[in-house]
């Protein structure tokens, strides 16, 4: 078995050289999952695919980008990086600076980061700084410190993080054979979104695809076009900027990794949105914790509640665009692992009961 992240396995598709130091924690090559159960439950002739972005290193679809980002920050020079974030993109970078041996900051809304990313921030040596506000508020700061001092920003305005993770749209065409018809994300500070639609466009297209290239050899030509997916990106309804058409001051969600109220690559998805012809929009709480549920319970998948965004999307519109009727192919992107944010999974869930060594009280609590 060869390992190989994201930077060795589609190099000549990223802006690296045979110099750029490869900063990896083999990132990349997720489960792209068939999801039966979800589709049974749907109804319908779909066949629906999970990309498990948790199944990362540092359990986000972040390593993607973060690998490119330190890569390049190290083959550049730098000493330090810095970036604002809902807990994701702190824990990634605090880890690939911990493996490059870079200094790491990183400026958190305070109250509002799941538990599991900032044990892993702090645990790999960040600098963590819990701001009295929120990741909009964050973001404006790290912005202005980058400005100014000698800081490598390591968020999604970083271009190399877009480059990484445009890698995860090659991984699904490589596994299918062809783009899906729809894919479904979920859409935060909205960088995601934007890398995926960039990441299907160049694939498609590139002659060097080896997707392409292998089935020109089927059909014996250079002539094949294989389609580009509609992209589905949703917002939680009380963080919805793109959808709303202005910022969100004060955004509302229990998907904290979502709660953002001024994304950074709003243009960039809204482009993603139109020339995809697909849609951005909301989902409630109540959908995303619906849909939180319906992964681990049915497919044994646990995800992070923004994660879920996608899945609950699917569900939103699975009547609207005849995926019921349509043998199509879907997939949704799950960015994050459940175990991020275990509070949110202990609120959700059925309590465990306290019993004491008693036989008959245990075998009547486990229902024999
Ligand atoms: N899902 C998860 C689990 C995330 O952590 C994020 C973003 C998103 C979805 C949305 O992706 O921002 O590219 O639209 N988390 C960022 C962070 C903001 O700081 O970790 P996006």
């Amino acid at each position: 078995m060869i390992y190989k992240g994201i930077i060795e396995r589609y190099g000549k598709y990223l802006p690296v050289t045979g110099k750029t130091p490869v900063i990896t924690l083999y990132e990349g090559n997720t489960p792209l999952l068939r999801a039966k159960n979800i589709e049974k439950f749907l109804g319908g002739n779909s066949e629906i695919y999970l990309k498990f972005e948790g199944a990362n290193p540092t359990g986000s679809f972040k390593d993607r980008g973060m690998t490119m980002a330190i890569s390049k920050a190290v083959e550049d020079g730098s000493k330090a990086v810095i970036c604002a974030s809902t807990g994701n993109t702190a824990a990634s970078a605090a880890a690939y600076s911990a493996r490059a041996g870079l200094k790491c900051s990183v400026i958190i809304p305070d109250g509002s980061i799941a538990l599991g990313k900032l044990s892993q921030a702090m645990m790999h040596g960040a600098k963590v700084i819990a701001l009295r506000g929120n990741f909009d508020d964050a973001l404006k700061i790290v912005l202005e410190i980058t400005e100014k001092y000698p800081l490598t920003l390591v968020n999604s305005l970083n271009p190399y993080r877009i480059e990484g993770q445009k890698t995860a749209a090659f991984e699904i065409i490589d596994f299918l054979g062809r783009a899906p018809d729809y894919h479904f994300i979920p859409v935060g500070n909205a960088g995601n979104i934007t890398a995926y639609w960039k990441g299907y466009k160049e694939y498609v297209r590139s002659p060097k695809s080896e997707v392409r290239s292998q089935k020109n050899k089927d059909i014996g030509h250079w002539t094949l076009d294989i389609g580009l997916p509609k992209m589905m990106g949703f917002q939680a309804s009380g963080s919805a900027p793109i959808v709303r058409g202005k910022p969100v001051k004060n955004p509302k969600t229990l998907a904290t990794a979502i709660k953002i109220g001024n994304p950074a690559s709003w243009k960039k998805a809204e482009q993603a949105r139109d020339e995809s012809k697909g849609i951005i929009d909301t989902v409630t709480d109540g959908e995303i914790i619906k849909a939180y549920k319906l992964l681990a319970s049915l497919e044994g998948i646990f995800v992070e509640p923004a994660s879920a965004a996608s899945v609950a999307g699917l569900i939103k519109y699975n009547s609207k665009l005849k995926i019921k009727n349509e043998k199509l192919v879907i997939v949704c992107t799950l960015t994050g692992h459940g175990l991020k944010d275990p509070d949110r999974a202990i609120k959700s869930a059925t309590q465990p009961k306290v019993i004491d060594q008693n036989m008959k009280k245990i075998l009547k609590a486990i229902g024999l």
